[in-house]
């Protein structure tokens, strides 16, 4: 087995039990993402094919579907615990969104059918190692003008902090922000803090 493979099966096994309270709890510190939909909204007017990998519960599909009521909507997730309560979560609008079981390791659009916007909330983090063939796959999954939009951990000073993040699967390096930045031209490019500084996120949009 592979270490992408190990990751994604060790994420697996995670979230079967944190998506029992994963609504109830994350509200508390995965900052930024009741803004994400919101900012992308005045900066990607009207997407027609959008894609957010690693949905999760699928907080963020309805969001979407709210903002961009036209919109054709795809979200992938490994967890197939995470898509159980996505499924229940966006039942009222699942003529058109749809949702892929299945880690992001290769394309989802078929040529000359790609997407307008790519959605990443707090899953690049975690992928690990991947998350940069992850971004170079989201260029060839978007068309010519499409845009990303995520939002995901940035970084801490404190290193017992940084430490128990990666007890819980997630990389705080500024590894991410330094890749799309390479990758990406920056429409939005935030950063914000939680607690005081305990720990910093980022906010990017790019095209
Ligand atoms: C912290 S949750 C974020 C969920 C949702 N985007 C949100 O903002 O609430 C991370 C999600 O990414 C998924 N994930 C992690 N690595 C993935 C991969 N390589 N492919 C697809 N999904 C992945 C996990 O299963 C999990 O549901």
């Amino acid at each position: 087995m592979s270490t992408a493979d190990r990751n994604a099966e060790s994420l697996r096994s995670y979230y079967r039990w944190h998506a029992r309270f994963y609504d109830l709890t994350r509200w508390a510190f995965l900052f930024g993402r009741n803004q994400l939909v919101r900012t992308v909204a005045t900066r990607v007017p009207s997407p027609s094919r959008i894609l957010e990998i690693g949905c999760g519960t699928g907080k963020n599909l309805l969001e979407l579907a709210r903002a961009f009521p036209e919109a054709r909507i795809t979200g992938l997730d490994l967890s197939a615990d995470m898509l159980a309560r996505a499924r229940i979560k966006t039942a009222a609008e699942a003529d058109r969104i749809d949702l892929l079981h299945r880690p992001y390791d290769s394309r989802v659009a078929a040529e000359g059918d790609e997407f307008d916007l790519i959605v990443i909330s707090y899953a690049l983090s975690m992928i690990n190692p991947g998350f940069d063939e992850v971004v170079s796959l989201c260029r060839q999954d978007l068309g010519e003008n499409g845009c990303i939009a995520v939002v995901d951990f940035h970084e801490t000073r404190w290193d017992w902090f940084r430490r128990w993040m990666g007890v819980n699967h997630v990389r705080m390096e500024g590894q991410i922000l330094e890749r799309l930045e390479q990758r990406f031209t920056p429409l939005v490019r935030k950063i914000g803090s939680g607690y005081g500084g305990l720990w910093n996120y980022v906010t990017f949009v790019g095209s």
